[in-house]
């Protein structure tokens, strides 16, 4: 069993951006520059967007933090949006979610311009993906392609079972893994009402889960050598750890690793290639290689 490294992955792509952006710099050109919406004081997105900016440093990118209060109204955000989609010296820009009740977040999607939406959400990105189009991809579906990449294991041909069809993961990773270019699978998308749901995962050789919730994917699921990739991060009580919390995934770790060829672990899998994604788009929005 190979433990798949999305830290140190990541940590190696951050370094070929930085050396990029160097060069980028060194020809007098502008370093690419992502500003980030945090709208309210939520743990888990002030962590996210603090994560984000640190990642933007370690690339030699600018970045920008803009904050509002949970109460702010849905227009100023809107306004906020127009703002940044007008000014040039911002390549791309985020809006971190969820927002609070109160704001329509596709409203606020659908707002971004997209050639600056770095994180693949609007549907003009989500539309030109499923197609074949250059567009944005969104981060978490990116991540788990480029560490599949990284580590030669091969999807062409393969059986893929993806549990969740979320917009920002299961639906984005299906289009992407069925599509010749990126995963060239069979691909078989299951969710929280599908019959038979253990055998369609013993006959995967790939197992995607991004359901939210913990330990989900049992050994007796997983076939014998089959690559595993764990996409959830639920915060569960801890009393042992700092925060009083730890992340757990959507994979039982302990019974299922040893059955498998290859598996990510959480934390330290798929999280850490996420910002690493975001920061690749980034640099991809500052090149303006939008539409190739
Ligand atoms: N909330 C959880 N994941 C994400 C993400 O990738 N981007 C944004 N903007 N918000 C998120």
């Amino acid at each position: 069993m190979t433990l798949i490294d999305g830290k140190a992955t990541a940590a190696r792509i951050k370094a070929e951006i930085k050396e990029e952006v160097d060069q980028m710099v060194a020809r007098g050109e502008r370093r690419p520059h992502l500003a980030a919406i945090l709208v309210g004081h939520d743990g888990g997105s002030e962590t996210y967007v603090k994560n984000k900016v640190l990642a933007c440093e370690a690339c030699g990118f600018q970045s920008t933090l803009i904050r509002f209060e949970d109460d702010v109204a849905e227009q100023t955000l809107l306004d906020e949006i127009a703002r940044l989609n007008a000014d040039d010296t911002v390549d791309g820009f985020i809006v971190q979610l969820p927002l609070p009740k109160h704001i329509d977040e596709q409203r606020v999607t659908d707002a971004i311009a997209p050639n600056k939406d770095v994180d693949g959400f609007h549907p003009v990105n989500v539309g030109r993906m499923a197609i074949g189009l250059p567009s944005f991809i969104s981060a978490t579906p990116l991540g788990i392609l480029t560490l599949l990449q990284r580590y030669d294991i091969p999807t062409s041909g393969k059986k893929v079972v993806i549990l969740g069809r979320s917009n920002i993961v299961g639906k984005p990773l299906a289009q992407l893994m069925m599509q010749k270019l990126y995963g060239n699978a069979t691909v078989t998308v299951c969710h929280s009402r599908s019959e038979q749901l253990r055998e369609e995962c013993l006959s995967a050789d790939i197992i995607i889960v991004a359901i939210g919730s913990p330990a989900f994917l049992k050994a007796d699921m997983v076939k014998e050598g089959a690559v595993v990739i764990d996409v959830g991060t639920t915060r569960v009580p801890d009393a042992t750890r700092k925060g009083g919390f730890r992340l757990q995934g959507d994979v039982d770790f302990e019974g299922v690793a040893p059955k498998c060829s290859f598996i990510t672990p959480v934390p330290g899998g798929v999280g850490p290639m996420t910002i690493c994604m975001l920061m690749q788009n980034t640099l991809k929005a500052g090149k303006r290689e939008y539409y190739q």
